[in-house]
């Protein structure tokens, strides 16, 4: 009999690819193989995003699309049990179950050890089940060890999940949770098993990694610094990452980390969403941009060679011109290597969808406009900063025209390169020759094009 198949979409952030690489993990104790094609998947597993409205719409659109698939006649005789999980789940569990009658089961994302006996429940009994418990200690004791082939030199490791911090437009705190750390041992042993699986370069995540304090092998609460230092003394380790930070959280300690550490990369992503104080009381930030600007210089006192990126909200409810021109002016004076931009979108449940004064959709575009085409400006005189410079290269991907490599500088850029298909998954030195705003080309140290 031919293995089960269980095809599996992931939304969203990286804690979601992270997430769904341990979803597959688990699944494949009831002997399920991952698809590529949904047409051929007895389980569909749509991992979701609620973070802004158009990203939780996606997913009201795609079980559409899996109903017409479940309904065409060509499918019909196979049953495919639906599941939504996710942030989407979490948040309109109920709502979800109520709109779409294809989906058979609701799994929020700390319940996704409760999945392989959820689906048994499901394929015995036809019953439709909702797991939306909050338990990430029970989540991380519970999930299998890593047990899949990777083969990749990169991966993603969970440290730390949930939000204390409270911004007032985010439904993070809602959907993740409260602040959790894992324990420093269980990440250690994941870490052994990623590197025993190929992985070298790995990238700790946690939606406030850096406020991670976790309890550490002599009893002690670990800082984000410890365990990086402890982490990259692991045999096999040769890069170290961490994303996302909040700026209250920064500390001298992780600072120093940057400067000593070789194996932790020079890049930060360090969201500050505003540049008005008024606006960023209101977003509950617990910073003012003045004290942003004030760790941006301390960091570039301890380690000038560090690529700097960042998270912008435009848009806040009630946020004037006059108050969007100090966010071009924070961006213009931090100049960022690389930034993300998002309109403001209401989320329901939390404080800030009730402010009143919302902003139109039309000023909203054009602000985002004028802050995408300075950052663009910045991304490209940052990327044109490292022509004629030898960087080492993780190439872990093949590139979009054949005989090209994709990989990743220190500093994050993606690089394309024309060089032997041997040396992916290997670290090599590449002179890079040309840029755009969102990436780099060049060619192996040494040789001529
Ligand atoms: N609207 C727009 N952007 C948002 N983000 C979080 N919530 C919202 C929202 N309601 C952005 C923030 C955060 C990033 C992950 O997503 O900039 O840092
Ligand atoms: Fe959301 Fe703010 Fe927490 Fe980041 S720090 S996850 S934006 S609540």
């Amino acid at each position: 009999m031919s293995a089960k198949k269980v095809f599996i979409k992931t939304f969203g952030c990286q804690m979601n690819v992270y997430d769904s690489e341990r979803i597959l993990e688990s699944l494949s104790s009831l002997g399920f193989e991952e698809t590529s094609q949904i047409s051929c998947a007895d389980l569909v597993v749509l991992n979701t995003c609620n973070i802004r409205e158009k990203a939780a719409e996606k997913v009201y659109s795609e079980l559409g699309r899996i109903r017409r698939m479940c309904e065409d006649s060509a499918h019909r005789d196979q049953k495919k049990t639906v599941v939504v999980a996710g942030c989407v789940a979490q948040a309109e569990s109920y709502e979800i179950i109520n709109r779409a009658s294809v989906v058979d089961i609701i799994v929020g994302p700390q319940s996704y050890h409760m999945l392989p006996e959820m689906i048994k429940d499901t394929e015995r009994h036809g019953h439709k089940l909702i797991d939306v418990n909050f338990n990430h200690q029970q989540k991380f004791n519970t999930l299998p060890q890593r047990n899949t082939k990777n083969n990749r030199a990169t991966a993603f490791l969970t440290v730390q999940e949930g939000c204390d911090k409270c911004c007032t437009f985010c439904v993070v705190p809602y959907t993740r949770g409260a602040e959790y750390s894992r324990p420093v041992e269980q990440i250690l042993n994941e870490a052994i098993a990623l590197i025993s699986r190929g992985a070298f370069e790995i990238t700790l995540l946690g939606q406030n990694v850096n406020a991670y304090r976790g309890k550490g092998p002599d009893g002690r609460m670990w800082s984000l610094s410890k365990l990086i230092n402890t982490l990259s003394e692991l045999d096999g380790i040769k890069r170290l990452r961490y994303t996302t930070s909040h700026p209250c959280d920064i500390d001298e300690e992780l600072i120093e980390c940057h400067n000593y550490n070789s194996k932790l990369m020079p890049h930060l992503h360090l969201p500050f969403q505003a540049g008005s104080n008024r606006i960023l009381a209101a977003m509950n930030r617990k910073h003012t941009s003045e004290e942003y600007l004030r760790i941006v210089d301390s960091i570039r006192l301890t380690k000038a060679d560090i690529a700097l990126s960042t998270d912008i909200i435009v848009g806040f409810p009630g946020e004037t011109v006059a108050e969007f021109d100090k966010t071009l002016r924070v961006v213009e004076e931090v100049g960022f290597a690389q930034a993300f931009s998002f309109k403001y979108s209401p989320r329901p449940g939390t404080p800030a969808a009730a402010i009143k004064n919302h902003i139109s959709e039309a000023e909203k575009a054009s602000r985002l406009n004028a802050l995408q085409s300075l950052i663009k400006e910045q991304q490209l005189r940052f990327n044109i900063s490292c022509i004629n410079k030898t960087l080492p290269v993780l190439f872990d991907r093949h590139g979009r025209n054949s005989g090209q490599l994709l990989g990743r500088s220190p500093y994050l850029q993606p690089v394309h390169a024309i060089i032997p298909y041997k040396m992916l998954g290997q670290i090599v030195p590449v002179k890079i020759i040309s840029a755009k705003t969102n990436s780099l080309f060049g060619i192996l140290q040494g040789s001529q094009l």
